[in-house]
C-alpha cells in the first residue's frame, strides 16, 4: 500500500501485518475514562498512524475534553515490529511527562501491549504509574477499539480508558 501521507512511498514489508492500523481514526462516540481515585470522565480522541517507507510507523494521539473540546492528553511515538515474528514495540512520549516502551504481540488484528520501561520527569506529580497494559483491536464491524489499564503507586492494575474509533 502507498503511504497515506504522501501517496508515493511503498510500505516497508516488515510492517505489512500492521497495515490495518495506518491512517487517521476519529472516535465515533466519546471515550470513557475512569479509575478508583478520579471522577469518571468522557473524552474524544483522534489517532494518526503514518509511515515514510521505513520499517517504522509514526503515530500521534490527541485527546480532547468531550464538552469543552479543550486539548487534554497527547501521545506521540513510533511502532516497530521484530522482522519475521509477531513481536511489536511502541515507543511513546506523553505530554504528562511520562515516556514508555510497551511491547507485546500481534494476533490477527489485535495488539496486546505491556509496559516494559517507564520514566518520568523529576517533578512529575504523584501517584506514579507503575504498569500500563494496552489493547488495540480492529473489530469485525471495522471499528478500532483501544483499552488502557494502569497500576499506580496506590492502585492495582485496572482499566483507565476505553474508546472506539472509525476510520476518517
Ligand atoms: C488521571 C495516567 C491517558 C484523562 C490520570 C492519573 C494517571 C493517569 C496516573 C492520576 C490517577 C490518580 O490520581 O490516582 C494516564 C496514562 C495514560 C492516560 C498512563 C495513557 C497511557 C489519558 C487520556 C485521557 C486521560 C487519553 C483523556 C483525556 C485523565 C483525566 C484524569 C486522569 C481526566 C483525572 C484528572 C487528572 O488527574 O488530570 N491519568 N492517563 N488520561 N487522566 Fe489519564
Amino acid at each position: 500500500m502507498a503511504c497515506p501521507v504522501n501517496n508515493t512511498v511503498e510500505l516497508n514489508p516488515t510492517l505489512l501485518p500492521l497495515e490495518w492500523l495506518l491512517g487517521t481514526w476519529e472516535c465515533d462516540e466519546p471515550g470513557e475514562g475512569s479509575f478508583p481515585t478520579i471522577k469518571p470522565f468522557r473524552y474524544t480522541e483522534t489517532l494518526h498512524f503514518s509511515h515514510v517507507g521505513q520499517p517504522v510507523i509514526n503515530f500521534m494521539f490527541n485527546a480532547f475534553h468531550a464538552e469543552s473540546k479543550k486539548p487534554m492528553h497527547r501521545e506521540c511515538g513510533f511502532v516497530r515490529m521484530q522482522p519475521g515474528t509477531n513481536r511489536v514495540a511502541f515507543i511513546i512520549a506523553q505530554n504528562s511527562g511520562l515516556v514508555e516502551i510497551e511491547e507485546g504481540e500481534l494476533t490477527g488484528q489485535q495488539l496486546s501491549l505491556q509496559s516494559q520501561q517507564l520514566a518520568r520527569t523529576s517533578f512529575a506529580k504523584e501517584p506514579y504509574v507503575k504498569q500500563i497494559c494496552r489493547v488495540f483491536q480492529l473489530r469485525p464491524d471495522g471499528k478500532l477499539e483501544q483499552t488502557v489499564s494502569m497500576a499506580t503507586d496506590n492502585q492495582p492494575l485496572m482499566q483507565h480508558l476505553r474508546i472506539t474509533y472509525r476510520r476518517s
